[in-house]
């Protein structure tokens, strides 16, 4: 698959036109500054994402000083999204202001978080209830966001057929692009996602749409791709477990890794990432609950999941990075 193309880049998008992007996911407690770094440095998404950046009304500051920073810490080359999720129009607008002078040029809201009413007040899938609420909300964040503007969806609240009544919503409100994560939020994690609502989603509009869901293999990145129609693709927790997966299915790498080759993937990978969290999260102890979050990620690796699960009960760092480099 290209994804290099010589054409001017479009402003309004992330990516370059006429190629296929290739999405890190945005992922609450994973993709920090840190591991996006290692994963542009080495896998090279074409456009990555923040965790989501909670906006609550009444908060002494748009941005907290490490969403502030987390915003600022772009990769030299490689686009960065930074991700809102909120639900009051005045804050949402405040906290786009603050993270575009914070340097962001792209933002994105979250329209998918099935958690909502647990910690995030009713924000993220659940303001898909309230389809006339959020054309506002779109429309006050579009009025002062300069670059691209993108929201991730979820089919729908509790009907997958929801978004194709959204689709007129989010053209009216100049959004740029589309993520869309086809299962409802109700559903949160059951199920499959079913991608034959992507494909029924690209053939209804001219947005691009970027297919999000249950892709952990390049032979289902592909055929997503084509029997989608998709613009791009965006790999969450398949990414996680593989970063590799991104040059897979680019033809960069094995489509399949042998025994030999995941182990040495492995081993880079959280040998790297230790090594960049370490100023990052300060303190040992620190270091290794993040270390350890991204591990858990691979605990049901068919081939390693159970040294995975061996380190995952180590106690210090050095323990886990000795078993690390015994992995074979
Ligand atoms: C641990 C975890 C954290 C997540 N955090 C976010 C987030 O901050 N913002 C968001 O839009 N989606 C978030 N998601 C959803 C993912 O971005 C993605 O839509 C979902 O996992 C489906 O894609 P996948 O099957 O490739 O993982 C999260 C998912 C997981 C598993």
């Amino acid at each position: 698959m290209s994804t290099q193309s010589n054409s001017a880049p479009t402003p309004a998008l992330p990516w370059q036109p006429g190629t296929t992007p290739l999405m890190l996911a945005p992922m609450q407690g994973l993709t920090n500054h840190g591991l996006r770094g290692l994963f542009c440095d080495w896998v090279k998404p074409e456009v990555v994402f923040t965790e989501f950046i909670r906006v609550r009304p009444g908060s002494k500051r748009p941005l907290s000083e490490v969403d502030h920073d987390e915003a600022s810490h772009r990769h030299s080359v490689i686009p960065l999204v930074v991700q809102l999720i909120g639900r009051d129009s005045e804050a949402l607008v405040a906290a786009a202001v603050a993270a575009q002078a914070a340097g962001a040029e792209h933002l994105n809201i979250n329209l998918g978080c099935p958690y909502g009413r647990m910690n995030l007040g009713s924000a993220g899938g659940a303001l898909l209830k309230d389809p006339t609420g959020l054309a506002e909300r779109l429309t006050g964040l579009r009025r002062v966001i300069r670059g691209s503007f993108s929201v991730k969806v979820r089919s729908g609240y509790d009907d997958p057929e929801q978004i194709f009544g959204l689709l007129p919503l989010f053209e009216a409100c100049g959004v740029d692009y589309l993520v869309i994560h086809p299962r409802t939020v109700v559903q949160k994690y059951a199920g499959r996602a079913d991608h034959r609502i992507t494909a029924r989603l690209v053939a209804a509009t001219s947005l691009p749409v970027i297919a999000n869901g249950d892709v952990t293999t390049t032979a289902e990145g592909l055929a997503l791709l084509a029997e989608s129609g998709a613009a791009g693709l965006m790999l969450g927790r398949g990414a996680i477990r593989d970063p590799l997966i991104f040059q897979r299915l680019r033809g960069l790498a094995p489509a399949e890794p042998d025994r030999a080759e995941r182990a040495a993937e492995i081993r880079y990978y959280i040998s790297e990432l230790t090594e960049r969290y370490r100023p990052i999260f300060r303190g040992e102890a620190q270091v290794l609950i993040k270390v350890k979050t991204v591990l858990a990620m691979l605990s049901l690796d068919p081939d390693f999941g159970r040294p995975v699960r061996k380190m995952l009960r180590c106690h210090a760092l050095p323990s886990l990075l000795e078993l690390l480099e015994s992995l074979r």
